[in-house]
């Protein structure tokens, strides 16, 4: 497995997956290299915007198989034929099962938009807002079989302003994740990211 082989599973809007593929286009992906899309609705904005870009996808319904372990084991078959070593997760609205966490430990991460753990799960930035909170942010962390709850690679801060909305506060986090996503992305790709118990390291 190649550190710079990247798979992106998203289910909706896609604009981290387009962030990313963008990043790559300027070369500020590394070694990285965004060899697949999944996607576990074939119908959503994403899988428009891995065709315009020329990105394989792999477009799967959970409901055509027997259950999540055949659909994780379908998708894990087609990342290890592609030699898939990063599995970069941009909006992808399931849990995952040890049938794709085994295989892929330590190689699955997640972005999510707060300081984690504070508001973890959906709509974190409803959550943070009705919460009062002058600061959040945004999350890169390894993904593990909880909601939210893997160990913490990178944060990086926004501020909640008076008469902040939904939509604004998540415009201004959404240009913090297409910053910060690819920086660490690109990290993974150089195999500079180590792991100790739940403390990363990130080598200069
Ligand atoms: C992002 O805010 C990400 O943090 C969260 O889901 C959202 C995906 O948005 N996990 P998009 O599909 O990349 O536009």
């Amino acid at each position: 497995m190649e550190w710079g082989r990247i798979a992106v599973f998203a289910s909706g809007t896609g604009s981290n997956f387009a962030a990313l593929v963008q990043a790559q286009r300027e070369g500020r992906l590394g070694g990285g290299s965004i060899e697949l899309l999944v996607s576990d609705k074939p119908e959503a904005p994403v899988a428009q915007r891995a065709e315009e870009a020329g990105i394989p996808a792999l477009l799967l319904r959970p409901k055509d198989f027997a259950g999540r372990e055949q659909y994780e084991a379908a998708i894990v078959a087609e990342l290890q034929r592609r030699n898939i070593g990063l599995v970069v997760l941009a909006g992808y609205m399931r849990l995952i099962s040890p049938v794709l966490l085994a295989p892929y430990a330590g190689r699955i991460i997640n972005i999510h938009p707060s300081l984690l753990p504070a508001f973890a799960g959906k709509d974190a930035i409803g959550q943070a807002l009705e919460y009062g909170v002058k600061l959040t942010g945004v999350t890169v962390h390894f993904v593990d079989g909880g909601m939210d709850t893997g160990p913490v690679i990178a944060q990086r801060s926004v501020e909640v302003q008076s008469g902040d909305t939904a939509e604004s506060l998540a415009a201004r986090i959404h240009q913090v994740e297409y910053a910060l996503y690819p920086e660490v992305v690109s990290a993974f790709a150089a195999g500079k990211v180590e792991l100790n118990g739940r403390m990363t390291t990130i080598a200069e």
